[in-house]
Protein backbone atom coordinates (compact mmCIF):
# COMPACT_ATOMS: atom_id res chain seq x y z
CA UNK A 1 0.00 0.00 0.00
CA UNK A 2 1.55 3.41 -0.90
CA UNK A 3 3.02 5.16 1.85
CA UNK A 4 2.01 9.28 2.32
CA UNK A 5 4.30 11.59 3.98
CA UNK A 6 2.71 14.68 5.70
CA UNK A 7 5.56 17.26 6.09
CA UNK A 8 5.01 19.97 8.83
CA UNK A 9 6.56 23.12 7.38
CA UNK A 10 7.06 25.74 9.95
CA UNK A 11 10.18 24.63 11.94
CA UNK A 12 10.30 21.70 10.06
CA UNK A 13 10.79 22.13 6.26
CA UNK A 14 11.41 26.29 7.17
CA UNK A 15 13.75 27.92 9.48
CA UNK A 16 11.61 30.47 11.47
CA UNK A 17 14.82 31.82 12.96
CA UNK A 18 15.23 33.31 9.15
CA UNK A 19 13.44 36.28 10.60
CA UNK A 20 16.33 36.81 13.35
CA UNK A 21 18.38 39.00 11.32
CA UNK A 22 15.26 41.79 10.48
CA UNK A 23 14.66 41.47 14.10
CA UNK A 24 17.95 42.10 15.61
CA UNK A 25 18.20 45.28 13.55
CA UNK A 26 15.45 46.57 14.97
CA UNK A 27 16.06 45.20 19.04
CA UNK A 28 19.23 44.43 19.13
CA UNK A 29 20.46 41.73 21.99
CA UNK A 30 16.76 40.76 23.45
CA UNK A 31 16.09 39.26 20.12
CA UNK A 32 16.83 35.59 21.10
CA UNK A 33 14.23 36.11 23.50
CA UNK A 34 11.86 37.94 21.60
CA UNK A 35 12.52 35.12 18.75
CA UNK A 36 11.46 32.46 21.71
CA UNK A 37 8.07 34.35 22.82
CA UNK A 38 6.86 35.39 19.42
CA UNK A 39 7.06 31.53 18.01
CA UNK A 40 5.99 29.96 21.60
CA UNK A 41 2.53 33.18 21.50
CA UNK A 42 1.94 32.53 17.86
CA UNK A 43 1.51 28.43 18.53
CA UNK A 44 -0.19 29.13 21.64
CA UNK A 45 -2.81 31.32 20.23
CA UNK A 46 -3.34 28.92 17.51
CA UNK A 47 -4.22 26.94 19.97
CA UNK A 48 -6.68 28.95 21.72
CA UNK A 49 -8.46 30.10 18.77
CA UNK A 50 -9.40 26.44 18.21
CA UNK A 51 -10.27 25.61 21.40
CA UNK A 52 -12.06 28.67 20.77
CA UNK A 53 -13.38 28.56 17.69
CA UNK A 54 -12.44 31.37 16.76
CA UNK A 55 -10.09 30.84 13.56
CA UNK A 56 -8.24 33.17 11.78
CA UNK A 57 -5.64 33.08 8.61
CA UNK A 58 -1.96 31.68 10.69
CA UNK A 59 -0.91 35.03 8.76
CA UNK A 60 -2.98 37.16 11.62
CA UNK A 61 -1.80 34.61 14.56
CA UNK A 62 1.58 35.45 13.98
CA UNK A 63 1.05 39.57 13.45
CA UNK A 64 -0.97 39.31 16.93
CA UNK A 65 1.88 36.75 18.62
CA UNK A 66 4.52 40.01 17.34
CA UNK A 67 2.19 42.32 18.54
CA UNK A 68 2.06 40.67 21.99
CA UNK A 69 5.89 40.70 21.99
CA UNK A 70 6.34 44.35 21.60
CA UNK A 71 3.88 44.82 24.28
CA UNK A 72 5.88 42.26 26.85
CA UNK A 73 9.52 43.45 25.69
CA UNK A 74 8.07 47.09 25.52
CA UNK A 75 9.39 47.52 21.92
CA UNK A 76 7.61 49.83 20.21
CA UNK A 77 8.21 49.52 16.21
CA UNK A 78 7.53 51.53 13.64
CA UNK A 79 4.96 50.47 11.08
CA UNK A 80 7.84 49.82 8.78
CA UNK A 81 9.81 47.41 10.83
CA UNK A 82 6.87 45.39 12.05
CA UNK A 83 6.03 45.30 8.15
CA UNK A 84 9.93 43.96 7.14
CA UNK A 85 9.24 41.18 10.16
CA UNK A 86 6.38 40.10 8.55
CA UNK A 87 7.25 40.19 4.66
CA UNK A 88 10.65 38.19 6.36
CA UNK A 89 7.92 35.61 7.74
CA UNK A 90 6.59 35.02 3.91
CA UNK A 91 10.15 34.43 2.60
CA UNK A 92 11.74 32.41 5.55
CA UNK A 93 14.67 30.10 3.82
CA UNK A 94 14.30 26.48 4.25
CA UNK A 95 16.91 23.82 6.14
CA UNK A 96 19.85 22.75 4.14
CA UNK A 97 18.69 19.18 4.46
CA UNK A 98 15.52 19.81 2.85
CA UNK A 99 15.88 19.96 -1.03
CA UNK A 100 18.04 16.62 -1.39
CA UNK A 101 15.89 14.39 1.35
CA UNK A 102 12.48 15.32 -0.96
CA UNK A 103 14.48 14.80 -4.09
CA UNK A 104 15.85 11.19 -3.39
CA UNK A 105 12.63 10.58 -2.26
CA UNK A 106 11.08 11.42 -5.15
CA UNK A 107 13.18 7.91 -6.62
CA UNK A 108 10.53 6.01 -4.16
CA UNK A 109 7.13 5.27 -4.18
CA UNK A 110 5.31 7.67 -1.86
CA UNK A 111 3.27 10.62 -2.20
CA UNK A 112 4.66 13.91 -0.97
CA UNK A 113 3.04 16.39 0.69
CA UNK A 114 3.39 19.33 2.69
CA UNK A 115 1.23 20.03 5.23
CA UNK A 116 0.62 23.40 7.14
CA UNK A 117 -1.34 25.68 9.52
CA UNK A 118 -0.81 28.08 7.11
CA UNK A 119 -2.35 29.26 4.86
CA UNK A 120 -2.35 27.46 1.46
CA UNK A 121 -1.54 31.07 -0.52
CA UNK A 122 1.12 31.15 2.50
CA UNK A 123 2.57 27.79 2.19
CA UNK A 124 2.59 28.17 -1.93
CA UNK A 125 4.65 31.22 -1.81
CA UNK A 126 7.13 29.74 0.71
CA UNK A 127 7.61 26.76 -1.33
CA UNK A 128 8.21 28.29 -4.63
CA UNK A 129 10.73 31.03 -2.74
CA UNK A 130 12.19 28.03 -1.72
CA UNK A 131 12.50 26.24 -4.89
CA UNK A 132 11.40 22.92 -2.90
CA UNK A 133 6.95 23.06 -4.66
CA UNK A 134 8.13 21.10 -7.57
CA UNK A 135 9.24 18.32 -5.26
CA UNK A 136 5.84 17.66 -3.72
CA UNK A 137 2.83 15.64 -4.68
CA UNK A 138 1.06 18.68 -3.77
CA UNK A 139 0.05 20.93 -0.20
CA UNK A 140 -2.62 20.87 2.39
CA UNK A 141 -3.71 23.58 5.05
CA UNK A 142 -5.94 23.69 7.63
CA UNK A 143 -7.79 26.64 6.53
CA UNK A 144 -10.50 24.65 5.09
CA UNK A 145 -11.11 23.23 8.22
CA UNK A 146 -11.41 26.38 10.51
CA UNK A 147 -9.43 24.45 13.05
CA UNK A 148 -5.58 24.37 13.82
CA UNK A 149 -2.94 21.51 14.88
CA UNK A 150 -3.38 19.78 16.95
CA UNK A 151 -7.21 18.82 16.16
CA UNK A 152 -7.90 15.56 14.91
CA UNK A 153 -9.90 16.93 12.55
CA UNK A 154 -6.95 18.58 10.99
CA UNK A 155 -5.52 15.58 10.23
CA UNK A 156 -8.00 13.69 9.04
CA UNK A 157 -8.88 16.89 6.72
CA UNK A 158 -5.20 15.55 5.47
CA UNK A 159 -6.26 12.28 4.76
CA UNK A 160 -9.24 13.24 2.84
CA UNK A 161 -7.61 16.10 0.76
CA UNK A 162 -5.23 13.48 -0.05
CA UNK A 163 -7.17 10.22 -0.74
CA UNK A 164 -4.55 8.52 1.90
CA UNK A 165 -5.62 6.19 4.68
CA UNK A 166 -4.06 7.35 8.70
CA UNK A 167 -2.47 4.03 9.02
CA UNK A 168 -0.17 4.64 5.57
CA UNK A 169 1.00 8.42 6.43
CA UNK A 170 3.96 9.90 8.53
CA UNK A 171 3.71 13.11 9.73
CA UNK A 172 7.35 14.54 9.71
CA UNK A 173 7.26 17.42 11.96
CA UNK A 174 10.26 19.40 14.03
CA UNK A 175 6.82 20.41 16.15
CA UNK A 176 5.95 17.65 19.37
CA UNK A 177 2.92 18.99 19.63
CA UNK A 178 2.29 18.19 15.79
CA UNK A 179 3.76 14.89 16.63
CA UNK A 180 1.87 14.04 19.24
CA UNK A 181 -1.80 14.98 17.43
CA UNK A 182 -0.50 12.96 14.55
CA UNK A 183 0.21 9.51 16.80
CA UNK A 184 -3.14 10.49 18.29
CA UNK A 185 -5.13 10.75 15.62
CA UNK A 186 -3.30 7.35 14.37
CA UNK A 187 -0.83 8.29 12.06
CA UNK A 188 2.70 7.24 12.46
CA UNK A 189 4.84 10.33 13.20
CA UNK A 190 8.83 11.32 13.36
CA UNK A 191 9.94 14.00 14.74
CA UNK A 192 12.43 15.94 13.48
CA UNK A 193 15.01 16.74 16.65
CA UNK A 194 16.70 19.75 15.18
CA UNK A 195 17.86 20.60 18.14
CA UNK A 196 20.06 19.03 21.41
CA UNK A 197 17.55 21.49 23.65
CA UNK A 198 14.30 20.26 22.12
CA UNK A 199 12.45 18.22 24.07
CA UNK A 200 9.46 15.91 23.41
CA UNK A 201 6.75 16.22 26.03
CA UNK A 202 6.87 13.69 28.71
CA UNK A 203 3.20 12.57 27.92
CA UNK A 204 2.40 8.79 26.98
CA UNK A 205 2.89 8.87 23.44
CA UNK A 206 5.97 8.34 21.37
CA UNK A 207 7.39 9.33 18.69
CA UNK A 208 7.81 6.46 15.93
CA UNK A 209 10.99 7.46 15.46
CA UNK A 210 13.40 10.36 15.90
CA UNK A 211 15.78 11.60 13.26
CA UNK A 212 18.04 15.24 14.16
CA UNK A 213 18.13 15.68 10.30
CA UNK A 214 16.10 15.18 7.17
CA UNK A 215 18.98 13.17 6.01
CA UNK A 216 18.40 9.74 7.29
CA UNK A 217 14.60 10.24 7.02
CA UNK A 218 14.41 7.34 3.77
CA UNK A 219 16.44 4.94 5.93
CA UNK A 220 13.76 4.97 8.55
CA UNK A 221 10.94 4.80 6.23
CA UNK A 222 12.37 2.05 4.54
CA UNK A 223 13.37 -0.19 7.24
CA UNK A 224 10.61 0.33 9.31
CA UNK A 225 8.44 -2.79 9.97
CA UNK A 226 5.65 -2.65 8.00
C1 LIG B 1 2.82 24.30 10.68
O1 LIG B 1 3.55 24.59 9.73
C2 LIG B 1 2.84 25.65 12.73
O2 LIG B 1 4.72 24.33 12.16
C3 LIG B 1 3.33 24.43 12.10
O3 LIG B 1 1.68 23.88 10.58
Amino acid sequence: MKQTLAFDVYGTLIDTSGVYKTLERSIGAETPSFMEVWRSKQLEYSFRRGMMNTYVDFAVVTRQALDYCCLYFKKDLAETEIKDLMNAYKVLPAFADVKATLQDLQKEDYASFAFSNGSAQAVTALLEHTDIIKLFDGLVSVEKTKMFKPNPLVYQHFNESTNSEKGNTWLISGNPFDVMGALSYGMKAIWVKRSDEAVFDPWEMEPTAVVSTLTNLKTILTTYPM
